[in-house]
């Protein structure tokens, strides 16, 4: 979208206040009431929010900040999870559907809670018998299939810690994150299937497990019915593990600060990081920010389009949606195959009431024509949902009009990896301005503030700060503590949670968040390292180094330009530049977009020889390149 039409837009400066039949249905009704009050004592809120839940004992302390920035929630509070997520539901909904999956043939398993905690248990009662052990890192490399909900529960069960790794990454991605959790079992499946066609997984789990010492056992899952080599003694099949156990397995009595899960998250530089989440403070955030967000009754259908191996299918797929007792659809599918239809047809289907997607996707959608949604009925949607990206104004619009019929409001939903839980949203009865994630959720208080820390004004454009920690915050980046404290909490002068994001705040105090601060590469969504990109075009036999960046692209967000540095003798050519793409795609998986390749003699480097991206990336764009003092040449 053209910066134009973007400040036109803008400046109609157009707000969207919540029809009658929201407001009465909403559990909060005066938002700016609860956020005032939430502000005067954010502890207070918190505990409010803690006692929603059940503990196996209650906690002595709310905050234990003697330590910051290691912030230790509901310190002395027992607790697990999978009691919240599972056990508490079978008194009143034993029998509803917990867990509603379509594949992408379109095979569809309903599992209700019933029977996800019979699930649950057998699994890991199966872990347990594998040698797994309270504390022990369980890496899953799977689909968006019901067993990895109840891999992630099955750990969080007895105490071990889940690893999720997206299993559209690369082996060698794949390995670096197991090698760093030094997981002991990985869990995985033959294969998966995508537009047609079935993809393998467990020859990939085999070759990185290859480089694992750690890893004893390996476990898969049967989903693609795929010819796959089972080393006897350390591959597992799933059903044959389960078939075995009992569907009761006592949930292990935990900490609220024990660490549920690792997931990793990339940087700008360095390795990716281990984003540690706890039991406690993790159930607690997203459990409220799940049901006053998206306001869940028992009669909801809820669908979150993520997979779960990102931090929102973590939060709201798996945990959050079964925290309160609702249906929640997991799903192989992607929008477009077998037609451009495939969500809305699922829409209509499964009656879905609440629907939660990406910018990305919904930039797609409005590239294929409104012909394809419009062929379905959609009118149980009554909220949307929207992750991952700022989303522009044209496209909100799209998504309010076409697909929510101009009744459903659309929560603009900004949060991180590392903060766990939403942060800053709407909720259904906001006015709304498209483009804006709104204020802050209640009981937290974010800031932009300038270079020194200081805080700005009214539509002055900053850095995004966080002021008062919240319950789902990360604990620490796993093994490395330092860099924890280093990455979030010194970037800048002041005592804050650095987002790493660049917004301002308008004179209604509603946030713009405008992107990175920093030039980690934001495709579909999802968060990619300058540094894993770089080092798969290194890895081609004629590329000597690599610079990439990220330029503007209407469907992705952000897809890859990349500078070429070939190595001595090397010829320059656009088959090469072909082949090198390849090359980076089969390194990296489809998530890697790469939009043009140019060669180059020389990169834009500082004195100390790190590679200066901004300059590449102000070239690319044609946006102007700022201070370039320590350029080298
Ligand atoms: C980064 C975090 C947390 C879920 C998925 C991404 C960007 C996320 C929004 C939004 C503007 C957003 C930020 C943030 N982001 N949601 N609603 N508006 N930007 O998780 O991979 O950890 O990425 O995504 O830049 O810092 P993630």
């Amino acid at each position: 979208m053209s910066e134009e039409t973007l400040s036109t837009l803008l400046k109609e400066e157009r707000k969207f206040l919540p029809r009658k039949e929201v407001i009465e249905r909403a559990t909060v009704k005066d938002w700016e009431k609860v956020i005032k009050e939430a502000a005067e004592n954010p502890l207070k809120f918190w505990e409010e929010a803690a006692r929603e839940m059940e503990w196996f004992q209650k906690w002595e302390k709310v905050l234990d900040d003697s330590n910051k920035p290691f912030f230790r929630w509901f310190v002395g509070g027992k607790c697990n999870i999978t009691v919240n997520a599972v056990d508490r539901h079978l008194k009143t909904r034993a029998n509803k559907v917990a867990i509603l999956f379509e594949g992408e043939p379109g095979d569809v398993r309903k599992i209700t809670y019933a029977e996800l905690h019979k699930e649950v248990c057998k699994f890991a009662n199966a872990l347990k018998n594998l040698g797994v052990k309270k504390g022990d890192r369980v890496t899953t490399y799977l689909p968006n299939i019901p067993e990895q909900a109840i891999t992630m529960l099955a750990c969080a069960r007895i105490g071990a810690i889940h690893s999720v790794v997206y299993a559209g990454f690369s082996k060698e991605a794949l390995r670096d994150r197991i090698v760093d959790a030094e997981a002991k079992v990985v869990v995985t499946a033959d294969g998966t299937f995508r537009r047609g066609k079935t993809i393998l997984l467990k020859p990939t789990v085999d070759e990185a497990v290859a480089a694992c010492p750690s890893v004893e056992k390996v476990v898969v899952v049967k989903r693609a019915n795929a010819d796959v080599k089972m080393q006897p003694g350390k591959d597992f099949w799933y059903h044959e593990l389960v078939a075995k156990e009992s569907g009761e397995c006592k949930a292990e009595v935990m900490e609220a600060t024990d660490p549920l899960f690792i997931l990793y998250t990339s940087g700008t530089t360095g390795k990716p990081k281990g984003v540690v989440h706890v039991h406690g403070g993790y159930m607690v955030g997203v459990h409220r920010t799940m049901k006053w967000i998206f306001d869940i009754k028992e009669e909801d259908i809820y669908w979150c389009t993520a997979d779960a191996g990102w931090i929102t299918g973590h939060s709201y797929i798996v945990y959050g949606p079964l925290m309160v007792g609702t249906t929640t659809i997991m799903s192989e599918a992607v929008p477009d195959y077998p037609q451009p239809d495939r969500w809305w047809s699922m829409v209509e289907k499964h009656k879905v009431t609440v629907f939660y997607t990406a910018p990305t996707a919904i930039r797609a959608m409005m590239k294929n024509g409104e012909e394809w949604p419009n062929k379905h009925d959609l009118s149980t949607l009554r909220l949307l949902g929207s992750v991952g990206e700022p989303i522009n104004p044209e496209a909100w619009h799209w998504y309010y009009r076409v697909i929510g019929k101009e009744k459903c409001p659309i929560m603009d939903t900004w949060w991180q990896t590392e903060t766990g839980m939403i942060l800053i949203t709407p909720l259904p009865v906001s006015p709304l301005k498209p483009g804006s994630a709104t204020k802050p959720f209640p009981g937290i208080i974010a800031d932009i503030v300038d270079g020194s820390g200081k805080s700005l004004p009214a539509n002055q454009g900053g850095f995004l700060v966080i002021k008062s920690p919240w319950p789902a915050m990360m604990a620490t980046i796993y093994k490395d503590p330092d860099r924890y404290v280093q990455t979030y909490w010194k970037k800048l002068p002041g005592d804050f949670y650095v987002a790493g994001d660049v917004a301002r705040r308008d004179e209604d105090g509603y946030f713009w968040v405008q992107g990175r601060a920093d030039d980690v590469l934001k495709i579909s969504g999802h968060r990619i390292g300058t540094m894993e990109v770089e080092s798969a075009f290194v890895s081609h036999p004629a590329v000597a180094e690599a610079a990439v960046v990220g330029v503007p692209d209407e469907v992705k967000g952000e897809v890859i330009k990349a500078y070429v540095i070939l190595k001595a003798g090397q010829k320059s050519s656009p088959d090469l530049a072909e082949d090198i793409k390849k090359h980076v795609r089969k390194e990296l998986g489809p998530v890697a977009v790469i939009k043009d390749i140019e060669f180059r003699d020389k990169l834009p480097k500082t004195r100390s020889g790190k590679i200066m991206r901004r300059v590449l990336k102000a070239e690319a764009t044609g946006k102007p390149i700022g201070d370039i003092t320590t350029l080298e040449d």
